[in-house]
């Protein structure tokens, strides 16, 4: 039952800014016939936004759209939208401005904003870009058909309702900008946590998961079509929670993660995002128990100071992360783990943010996303403390945080220079065609030169050099057992 649409070609560009935002623009080739009506995509944000791109792609395919890359020469114009920090806001904003010249010179075009700025704006939008014809909030997408339907005949199209049970679970997304080898399948949607600083409780809802044989169904689907790498993606991955309504069975993350990975030994597994409060020593062990659940966990600490995580409302203090690192590296003793970072939340003294910077030191994280503090209006944070920390300290503290984990990144490459680790691979290497690149468990990418292998196998690389970035190396045989 899942797609799989001969008829579309599709080309993903992925771009990352300095602070390591990741934007992805969806650019959907259509081979289907000239008659039909067209769409073009683009996406801003997290994973759970492309990844829902898939999914309204899917609906809109069922609707006898066909898709394009060319903006110019689509009926419909979707925005796929971000709201974290004021910066993707406005990214988004600028290009609303590209949109409307488009629409100026070909006016039966209807230009449509999803996701979470659609949310938090809600008909605001439609008010202040006057040339946005449809609002939909990230429940909304089963109705883009009647909302489409209402634009055509020239009102405005907008649903922000937020469902308590909606997960598309029986939608089958369209992969776009696929390789073929990697695949985000969403295991939830929402989030309860409502850390302090954050939108997303607000613009994403309550927190539900999704069916596991939905989501089995689907992994399965995708490796029996070749795929060899699944992403389970959720705002808080070890919060996961569903109970069979015949037998009452409880499945939980852990679970999941171990259903996922009996699939088959050549499937591997990642998860995406973990928070220190939930994730479990079950989890670990079972990140233990299977090679093909990747050694890998992004686990966000946003600050090292237990006063600034008690006014982000993270339920955790510095003592429970630290031990929390330490419980992985009990576990899973070559794990690697990443964070997200913010610098300069409200109140922040040069000493909590020194505490910010020896916790980088102690967990030496692989990578961070780094950001500082961005005020989002309608969160705790704004109704409760000041944003009081001035842009050129939060930019300099920033520059220290981005400055020692760097460090430690080369660092920790370095050390792989020797080593021999299986790769699977993704794709022609962005610097030479003759070059092949894939991910080792620990999610690093290594650059090799390509010999006899192809993307999607799995091939064993040592390492002989690395930049602060990359690992590079040549394909060697697989290691003796
Ligand atoms: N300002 C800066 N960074 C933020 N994040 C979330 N909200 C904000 C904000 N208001 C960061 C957190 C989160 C990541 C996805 O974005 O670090 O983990
Ligand atoms: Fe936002 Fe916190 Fe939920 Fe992550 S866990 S989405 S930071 S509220």
């Amino acid at each position: 039952m899942y797609n799989n649409n001969p008829t579309l070609d599709f080309n993903k560009k992925i771009e990352e800014d300095k602070q390591g935002n990741i934007f992805f623009k969806e650019q959907v080739v259509s081979k289907t016939n000239d008659e039909n009506k067209k769409f073009y995509i683009e996406s801003y944000g997290c994973q759970m936004n492309f990844s829902d791109s898939e999914i309204v792609a899917s609906i809109l395919n069922d609707m006898g759209y066909a898709s394009t890359r060319d903006m110019e020469e689509s009926d419909l114009i979707l925005i796929n939208t971000c709201s974290i920090r004021e910066k993707a806001e406005d990214t988004v904003r600028k290009r609303l401005r590209v949109f409307d010249k488009i629409k100026n010179k070909k006016p039966g075009t209807l230009i449509g904003v999803l996701g979470c700025m659609a949310e938090r704006l809600k008909d605001k939008l439609l008010h202040q870009e006057k040339l946005v014809d449809l609002v939909v909030g990230p429940d909304a997408y089963r109705d883009l058909p009647n909302l489409i339907a209402t634009a055509d005949d020239g009102d405005k199209g907008i649903n922000v309702f937020l469902s308590r049970e909606e997960t598309y679970s029986d939608i089958s997304p369209i992969r776009l900008g696929s390789n073929g080898v990697s695949a985000f399948v969403t295991i939830m949607r929402g989030c309860d946590n409502m850390c302090s600083f954050c939108v997303v409780p607000f613009t994403r809802g309550r927190e539900r998961s999704r069916d596991p044989f939905s989501i089995l169904a689907e992994c399965n689907d995708l490796f029996s079509r070749g795929f060899r790498e699944v992403t389970l993606l959720g705002q808080n991955v070890d919060s996961y929670k569903w109970k069979n309504p015949d037998t009452n069975e409880p499945v939980d993350f852990a679970d999941l993660i171990e259903m996922v990975a009996q699939i088959h030994p050549d499937l591997r597994v990642r998860f995406s995002t973990s928070h220190p409060k939930d994730i479990t020593d079950k989890v670990l062990e079972n990140m233990a128990k299977y090679e093909n659940i990747c050694k890998y966990i992004h686990l966000p600490v946003q600050s090292g100071n237990s006063r600034i995580l008690k006014k982000m409302n993270r339920t955790y203090d510095r003592e429970w992360y630290m031990d929390k690192m330490r419980a992985i590296w009990r576990i899973i003793p070559d794990c690697a783990v990443s964070s997200d970072i913010i610098a300069g939340f409200c109140g922040e003294t040069e000493e909590e943010h020194q505490d910010t910077l020896s916790m980088i030191e102690f967990s030496q994280y692989s990578m961070s996303y780094m950001f500082f503090y961005s005020e989002r209006p309608g969160t705790l944070a704004a109704r409760k403390y000041e944003d009081d920390i001035p842009l050129d300290v939060k930019k300099r503290r920033l520059q220290e945080i981005i400055r020692l984990q760097n460090q430690i990144s080369f660092r920790k490459n370095q050390a792989s220079i020797g080593k021999t680790f299986k790769v699977l691979i993704e794709k022609v290497s962005k610097r030479s065609d003759t070059d092949l690149a894939g991910r080792n468990s620990q999610n690093k990418m290594i650059v090799f030169p390509r010999k006899d292998a192809k993307i999607g196998e799995y091939a064993y690389v040592k390492v002989t050099d690395c930049t602060a970035a990359t690992l590079k190396g040549h394909l060697v045989d697989a290691p003796e057992v």
